[in-house]
């Protein structure tokens, strides 16, 4: 707790009692409670449990990638991501996480994130589609999505999703020591804008490892020296959606399937990272 914080909370506790060093519980119980903005340097054994919940997500998506072709419905791949998830005795973080009601996020075509898995959607050859996968593996978090080519995709369906994948490659490329937060943002946006592409604002990647969604915002636009500076093990997400016309997004009324304004094709991917001595590791790899 920083010393602003403490006095505010020391005030505060002076105004509702005549002394507040009758109420020091009272104190910590709201500390606790407050959301934490420091980023979390990760211990090595913490990282080896990230590891793991990493890879497991990973996995995941390998073991689900034969079966994802037309005619699916996007219902059956969130049970089977629900199925493997607890076959490896982890949890699908998305589920139930905020009220969101399935164990995967899948989004197609102009959804740019949080599409609800359904019965009835159907996937039809043509279509681009994201899962996003996040596991805890024994308390720990992994985060990672691809983008799936259905069939055969039309070529700006197709060089949307190259791009991106670029956009999230560069971004990495970007994660060492002394680097901050804006230089990750840079490249991809800067790549991503000479594409033609724009870059979405409303959602950005994040701290991640110990909880879902932890500092820092990780944006995917910026100037190099903006935002967090990258020290070793700092673990966040880097998951660029890029978006072929505007990138204003709107909320449907699930309250969760985010789609472009426009209703123009999205595309993302992510993978969870680790600031190494002096570059990066890809966990999700
Ligand atoms: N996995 C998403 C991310 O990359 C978050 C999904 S939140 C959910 O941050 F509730 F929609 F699952
Ligand atoms: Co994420
Ligand atoms: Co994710």
């Amino acid at each position: 707790m920083n010393k602003t914080t403490r006095s505010k909370l020391f005030q505060r506790q002076k105004a509702h009692r005549g002394n507040f060093l009758d109420d020091l519980a009272g104190l910590y119980r709201q500390e606790a409670k407050m959301p934490r903005r420091e980023i979390v340097i990760k211990t090595e054994a913490q990282i080896e449990g990230i590891r793991k919940s990493c890879r497991l997500a990973r996995d995941i998506l390998d073991r689900i990638t034969p079966d994802i072709r037309p005619g699916i419905s996007t219902e059956q791949i969130n049970q089977w991501v629900h199925d493997l998830t607890l076959a490896a005795g982890a949890v699908p973080a998305p589920l139930n996480y905020r009220g969101f009601p399935k164990s995967t996020c899948t989004s197609i075509n102009e959804q740019i994130c949080h599409g609800i898995p359904s019965p009835d959607i159907i996937v039809r050859e043509g279509d681009i589609l994201n899962v996003d996968v996040t596991t805890i593996l024994d308390g720990y978090y992994g985060d990672t999505s691809r983008m799936f080519l259905i069939g055969e995709v039309p070529p700006e369906a197709r060089r949307l999703v190259d791009v991106t994948r670029e956009c999230l490659n560069l971004g990495i490329a970007q994660v060492k020591p002394g680097n901050t937060i804006g230089h990750i943002g840079h490249a991809i946006q800067e790549y991503a804008e000479g594409h033609g592409y724009s870059v979405v604002r409303a959602f950005v990647g994040h701290g991640t490892g110990l909880k879902f969604h932890e500092p820092p915002d990780v944006t995917h636009y910026g100037q190099p020296g903006q935002g967090a500076h990258l020290a070793p093990n700092m673990v966040f997400t880097i998951e660029p959606m890029i978006n072929v016309g505007t990138y204003e997004a709107r909320v449907l009324d699930d309250g969760w399937t985010t789609v472009t304004a426009d209703g123009k094709l999205s595309a993302q991917w992510e993978h969870t990272v680790r600031v190494t001595a002096d570059g990066v590791e890809v966990l999700t790899a």
